[in-house]
């Protein structure tokens, strides 16, 4: 049977075979190493049709036992979370395996006072600090389905994700801090509760001492609340099909889909990936830069890391904030070994240059991580030399919010590294490359649409409330596949490269957000009569948004109308929605059965405009002229 830990590389290939051949037998093994209040009746039902994925059927469990409780005994000292605040004068904190337990207990009770039961849907929005942890767990803990929201959404996105979900509690704070600035955030939430009537309780996170209204009998604090609540508090028995939480991601059609995990098999997945990947040892201090508004940051800040009984970093701030070396600094201050984040901070920090770097040691690190885009090799070598010294191995982890966990990724210290590949599948993941058609392409040295063939524990099993979308956005493009929405190559050896999406998804700073989206947002400005918004590369966030826009009669096409659309985005999605290049137009390139040409918009905004390819079956050729003459 495969053993939990793979310590080299014959372990992987051993454990990789098995979990081939023998899916159900390797899974049962790995999931044997968490604590089941009740053992699974069968390990694995699927069928991608529909889609219908169940795992360790009949199983009952409670993820937060496996992330807090089952260490008490043996870590209930060990530090499991450190909290680094943003400003790097405020001191940081420390929480103990049992001080979070307390914690989280604390925090259930208090949303079971609020009449939180289980399975109904709590939305957190909150920036990061610890009560976003203690309150995403204590969700866990009392069987509620949590859906953190990113505390830059918009009040706009906002209501959209509480109706969508049914959310009647809301978790938040008065504001938040963001480098030099104090940023309100409580009244986000009165703005969004204003457009969503179900709401009934409102729980607030004094952070900043920002003025705030409390509305009686709806908003309560925190800190109030927490004078009589007890700290234990029992862990609700969950099916290991039942919803662990909701988490909203961006596709190429509609409004965000809620993408649904489930108990079980994301804890056996989310545990066992972030112990392998990062070959996490006891001692060890992890830091994974993410927010835990997104997917990284529920997976490896915390569930993955509190699994292992780590001690994992979550940090306030941002890097460049007092300066650029603040992540290093951090790393130095809290003698960090596994450091995990994005290439657009690896980029944006390349850029502020190495003396920044110089000035700390960096000498505990022992493994550097990289997620959410593809890292360009220039990114790669800077954050090897620099930040790794050249002797830290670095995992380039490909995956998505609807794998839950990370797919194609070296194993730090085991796989042989390759710029800018991702590396190998993980055990008990199929990818396959397939052709337009979906039939599979064979080989080493191909490239395809990535798809993957066989069920996983921490896959999607739907988007809330709409089963129909889940199957035709991930299910129904090739029969029987799961399809991610990106294409890849293939090497030798099984190594993969992520090449980026072939969807209408731009993945900005790591963030991912629909064209359809963008365009839905600028269109709510009057002024505007169409928008059509492509991706382009951009030096420090891989893609930059760029829209090309027709003005109302009469508008006058200057830096104010642009001023106004991005505030309008602002607005209706957030700031890390801002259009980064307006061009007005006077039209857009369509067929004659009005669908926008986005290749070609595609190719003028890369500035490729040689390759515009055939024109000839547009509506208006010229406006083609148009365009690339006015490219910005
Ligand atoms: O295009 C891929 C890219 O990010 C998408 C998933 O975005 P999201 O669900 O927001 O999750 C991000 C964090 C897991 C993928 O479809 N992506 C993510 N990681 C990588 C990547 N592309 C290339 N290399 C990666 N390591």
């Amino acid at each position: 049977m495969a053993n939990f830990r793979i310590q080299n590389l014959s372990d992987y290939e051993s454990s990789y075979r098995e979990s081939i051949e023998q899916p159900e037998s390797f899974w049962d093994g790995i999931a044997k190493n968490y604590q089941w209040q009740k053992p699974w009746d069968k390990t694995l039902e699927w069928n991608f049709e529909t889609p219908d994925i169940k795992w360790f059927l009949n199983g009952k469990l409670n993820i937060t036992e496996n992330c807090l409780d089952r260490h008490l005994e043996q870590r209930g000292n060990k530090i499991a979370l450190i909290w680094e605040a943003n400003d790097p004068k405020e001191a940081s904190l420390r929480f103990t395996y049992r001080e979070l337990h307390q914690k989280v207990c604390r925090m259930a009770n208090i949303l079971k006072e609020l009449g939180v039961k289980k399975g109904d849907r709590v939305c957190i929005y909150l920036p990061m600090i610890p009560e976003l942890a203690f309150a995403t767990l204590a969700c866990a803990r009392i069987g509620a389905v949590h859906s953190v929201v990113f505390a830059g959404f918009s009040v706009n996105a906002l209501a959209d994700r509480i109706q969508d979900s049914g959310c009647e509690v809301i978790i938040t704070s008065d504001g938040l801090n963001r480098g030099a600035k104090q940023i309100p955030v409580k009244s986000v939430v009165d703005e969004a509760v204003a457009l969503c009537p179900d709401v009934k309780k409102v729980l607030v996170v004094n952070r900043i001492n920002w003025p705030v209204h409390m509305e009686t009998g709806r908003d309560y604090w925190y800190h109030e609340m927490l004078t009589h609540v007890g700290d234990t508090c029992h862990a609700q028995t969950m099916d290991s099909e039942d919803n662990l939480f909701i988490l909203y991601t961006s596709g190429s059609t509609g409004k965000p889909k809620g993408v649904v995990h489930t108990c079980g098999g994301y804890m056996v997945y989310a545990g066992y990936s972030f112990q392998n990947v990062f070959q996490y040892n006891e001692s060890d201090v992890y830091w994974c830069t993410a927010d835990i508004g997104w997917v990284t940051g529920h997976t490896y800040i915390l569930y993955g890391p509190l699994l292992q009984g780590a001690t994992s970093v979550m940090f306030e701030g941002v890097p460049t904030f007092p300066d650029p070396g603040r992540f290093w600094q951090v790393i130095d201050k809290h003698s960090v070994n596994i450091f995990y984040t994005a290439p657009t901070a690896i980029r944006s920090l390349m850029a502020s240059g190495v003396d920044h770097v110089l000035a700390y040691s960096l000498h505990s690190l022992k493994a550097l991580g990289s997620v959410g885009e593809p890292i360009n090799e220039e990114a790669w070598h800077w954050y090897h030399t620099h930040i790794g010294k050249g002797r830290c191995p670095l995992v380039d982890t490909w995956w998505q919010t609807e794998t839950g966990g990370i797919m194609i990724s070296g194993l730090a210290g085991i796989s042989e590294l390759k710029p800018a590949h991702a590396g190998q599948p993980l055990p008990g993941i199929q990818p396959i490359l397939v052709d337009s058609e979906g039939k599979e392409i064979e080989g080493e040295g191909v490239e395809g649409y990535l798809c993957v063939k066989f069920p996983w524990p921490s896959m999607i099993r739907t988007t809330f409330g709409d089963h129909e979308r889940c199957r035709i956005n991930y299910f129904a493009t090739y029969k029987n596949l799961y399809f991610t929405g990106d294409g890849a190559r293939r090497e030798a050896n099984n190594m993969y490269r992520i090449i980026g999406r072939v969807d209408d998804v731009i993945n900005v700073s790591g963030h991912r957000f629909g064209t359809a989206e963008i365009e839905n947002a600028i269109n709510q400005n009057k002024k505007v009569i169409e928008s059509a918004v492509v991706g382009y590369p951009h030096d420090i966030k891989g893609q930059g948004i760029y829209a090309y826009i027709i003005l109302a009669e009469g508008t006058s096409q200057d830096n104010h109308s642009r001023d106004e659309i991005i505030e309008t985005v602002v607005e209706h999605i957030g700031r890390i929605a801002k259009p980064d290049k307006i061009q007005f137009v006077s039209g857009l390139p369509k067929t004659r059965s009005g669908k926008i040409m986005r290749r070609i918009l595609r190719k003028i905004a890369e500035g490729d405009i040689s390759a515009l390819g055939d024109t000839s079956t547009l509506l208006d050729p010229l406006v083609v002229d148009e365009i690339a003459g006015g490219r910005l």
